[in-house]
């Protein structure tokens, strides 16, 4: 089946052209709001749903003629309806109904966490089930057992702050610029001194749950008492030594439920599954631990349009439809929740 897939829920105005059976991109159009939200520090919403409706169309048409493909060779149209931003989910979904009305095929709304679960797929075709899904992006940090084609069981996931989000709050107290994640990434590794220690987040109960917003505090609290004494944050080490916390939580979780389970499978998405730091830590387990560790490269890690091609791709050709009435839902979940 050949599908075209949209993606606009947040910064990214993306579109790809995917042959689901054949798990392969002919083509996937990113077009990045970071120039127009970097004076803000942060996405604005107003202007991200502009964009996209700028953006959209000559995306399209883009994606298309990579692909080597017109309207009409399509077969099924796949997009994201949430979680994200409404005004910009809104915005690929409409255009989505227009075009499967227009051309009569078949769409299908997807839910962009899913994407990110199986982003994987499309660069490792040989991956199996059950594995052990690590979706960290900047509105989620779940980690789910994945059984089958079915919805996953989510096993942890924060109870406050995405680790995403936290990694761009922080890159804003330390001025390192937007967008956040790669720049304390980045910075990071410029760290010559290493001796600050920052408190893991995770929950004091024994749940497996990640907290965020504790560890970002702590950070602060941190420049501000050297503020206060009249020292200079060192950026570098301080975010060294904040990712170093953001992530161990990660691998830590990770392993843990392997062992206990025994799924010698782990695939990672989302943004923060770009950051150096977890990729290496992640390969590093999965080779004392015996463990098949799948990460996209990184244009499949960001918001992208062939994760959604793909996921609701794959639902399409099991038979499942949208309705005409779906709406955009900016706080979907994914998985059901064991915990
Ligand atoms: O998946 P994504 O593109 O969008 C969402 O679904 O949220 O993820 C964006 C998040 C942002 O918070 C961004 O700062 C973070 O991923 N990110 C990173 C890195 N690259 C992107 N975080 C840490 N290290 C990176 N290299
Ligand atoms: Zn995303």
């Amino acid at each position: 089946m050949l599908v075209l897939g949209l993606e606009s829920s947040c910064d990214e105005t993306s579109a790809a052209v995917v042959k689901v059976a054949d798990k392969k991109i002919l083509s996937n159009v990113i077009s990045s709001q970071h120039k127009t939200h970097r004076p803000y520090g942060g996405v604005v919403p107003e202007l991200a749903s502009r964009e996209h409706l700028r953006n959209l169309i000559p995306v399209i048409d883009e994606a298309l003629e990579k692909a080597g493909c017109r309207l009409e060779q399509l077969e099924g149209l796949a997009v994201t309806y949430g979680p994200g931003l409404n005004g910009a989910l809104l915005v690929g979904l409409n255009a989505a109904k227009g075009l499967a009305l227009s051309l009569n095929i078949p769409w299908i709304g997807v839910n962009h966490l899913e994407g990110h679960l199986l982003a994987a797929f499309l660069e490792y075709p040989e991956i199996d089930y059950p594995f052990l899904g690590l979706v960290v992006s900047g509105g989620h940090t779940n980690l789910y057992r994945v059984e089958n084609d079915r919805e996953p069981v989510c096993l942890a996931t924060t109870r406050d702050d995405a680790a995403g989000e936290a990694f761009d709050k922080v890159a804003k107290l330390l001025d390192l610029g937007y967008p956040g994640g790669p720049a304390v990434d980045k910075s990071a590794k410029t760290s010559q001194l290493k001796n600050i220690e920052f408190p893991l987040p995770v929950m004091k109960d024994k749940s497996m749950d990640f907290s965020y917003s504790g560890l970002k505090s702590s950070v602060r609290r941190y420049v501000q008492e050297l503020k206060k004494n009249n020292l200079k944050p060192d950026g570098a080490e301080i975010a060294w030594a904040f990712q170093k916390a953001a992530i161990t939580p990660l691998i830590k979780a990770v392993l843990k439920v392997a062992q206990n389970s025994g799924i010698k499978t782990i695939v990672a998405g989302g943004g923060v599954a770009a950051n150096s730091y977890l990729r290496l830590k992640l390969c590093e387990v999965a080779a004392t631990a015996n463990l098949k560790v799948y990460i996209s490269s990184l244009s499949l890690c960001m918001d992208n349009a062939a994760m959604i091609a793909y996921a609701g791709g794959k639902r399409l050709m099991r038979g499942e439809r949208s309705p005409w009435n779906l709406a955009a839902v900016p706080n979907l979940t994914y998985g059901v929740l064991k915990c």
